[in-house]
């Protein structure tokens, strides 16, 4: 007979739609066993028992466990962090940063503790801040904090663009990186349809207008749902994330990581190009960027730098 694998182990902080959403994918396919943990007492329990009582009838096997205790996290190889508000209005920027980075530290310690080894994925916005809150707190290498950013910008604008022309989203690649917001950068020498360029296969008009579109791609959901942001493509990008580490693909996935000189930026979390595999990030892939694509680049790291500043003096920079 033959002994199965132990299977591996995912964590997720915070129950709400993300992070439930991202379990279930998780569970369904088979990936991994799930921890799934929330401040609120009884939602993850009431989540996981939900997702659990579905396993008959999709044929899943794997195990989901809701909690409040962080002692559960012990073992993991990936932990996601979706805790966390979003921007209610009459909040300013730096309230939701003062307000999610009081909670992004406190996780951060948790992590710390408790699964020293783990690979973090920060989802919480602002994303790329908030990556640099669970670095600086945990203290972890560069290589295990890894921002879902620019996989959710990604794939939008491959979608948009899948529309516009009619193809299969199989066909299209699509690139954007910067920071995961209003200054993201879609990169269209890099984005092609079935291998030719899309500056080949759309017109320059309809160019700009799916670029504004994937932009804009978070706000058009909230405006659509009101009181909800969106959350089936954000657990997706985050899902991919999680795949490519867990099974050792070495896919390349656009995501927020800390820059040590690469793209001439140093000490921000941006989103860029890298290659995940089990060792978490395994290459910042740099690529030949326009000038005018360069000169965006820097702009939105600039406007991440500006937001470490602001972090550092919100939490006296991070001494304990
Ligand atoms: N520890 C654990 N969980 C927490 C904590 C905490 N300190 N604080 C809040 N939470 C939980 C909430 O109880 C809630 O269940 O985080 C969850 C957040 O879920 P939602 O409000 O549904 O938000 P969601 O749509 O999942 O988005 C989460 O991801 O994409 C980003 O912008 C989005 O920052 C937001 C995050």
């Amino acid at each position: 007979m033959r002994i199965p694998k132990k299977r591996r182990k995912v964590s997720i902080i915070g129950a709400g739609n993300v992070g439930a959403t991202t379990a279930q994918k998780i569970v369904e396919n088979g990936l991994a066993d799930v921890v799934l943990l929330d401040i609120r007492d009884g939602v993850a329990q009431g989540k996981s028992l939900d997702i659990l009582e579905a396993g008959p009838l999709m044929g899943f096997d794997t195990r989901i466990t809701g909690t409040g205790h962080y002692e559960e996290i012990a073992d993991s190889s990936v932990v996601v962090v979706t805790a966390g508000f979003s921007r209610k209005p009459g909040m300013s920027r730096d309230d939701l940063l003062h307000k999610n980075g009081e909670i992004i530290r406190d996780v951060a310690l948790n992590i710390r503790k408790f699964a020293p080894d783990s690979i973090v994925i920060p989802v919480t916005n602002p994303m790329d801040l908030m990556a640099y809150v669970l670095w600086r707190v945990t203290g972890f290498p560069r290589e295990r904090v890894i921002g879902m950013g620019g996989a959710l910008d990604s794939s939008r604008f491959a979608y948009f663009l899948s529309e516009e022309t009619r193809t299969s989203v199989s066909n299209i690649h699509s690139l954007v990186m910067g920071g995961h917001g209003d200054q993201m950068v879609p990169l269209l020498d890099f984005s092609t349809i079935a291998g030719v360029p899309v500056r080949k296969m759309v017109p320059p008009d309809r160019l700009e207008a799916i670029v504004q579109r994937t932009r804009h791609g978070g706000a058009e959901i909230v405006h659509l749902m009101k009181d909800s942001s969106a959350y089936f493509a954000p657990a997706a990008a985050t899902y991919s994330m999680i795949e490519s580490i867990l099974h050792d693909r070495h896919r390349i996935i656009p995501s927020s990581v800390l820059l040590e000189g690469e793209y001439g930026i140093s000490g921000s979390f941006v989103g860029v190009p890298v290659r995940l595999g089990n060792q978490g990030l395994e290459e910042v892939v740099v690529l030949p960027l326009s000038p005018e694509e360069s000169s965006q680049l820097a702009h939105s790291a600039g406007v991440i730098a500006e937001g470490i500043s602001a972090l550092k003096r919100l939490f006296n920079d991070f001494s304990e």
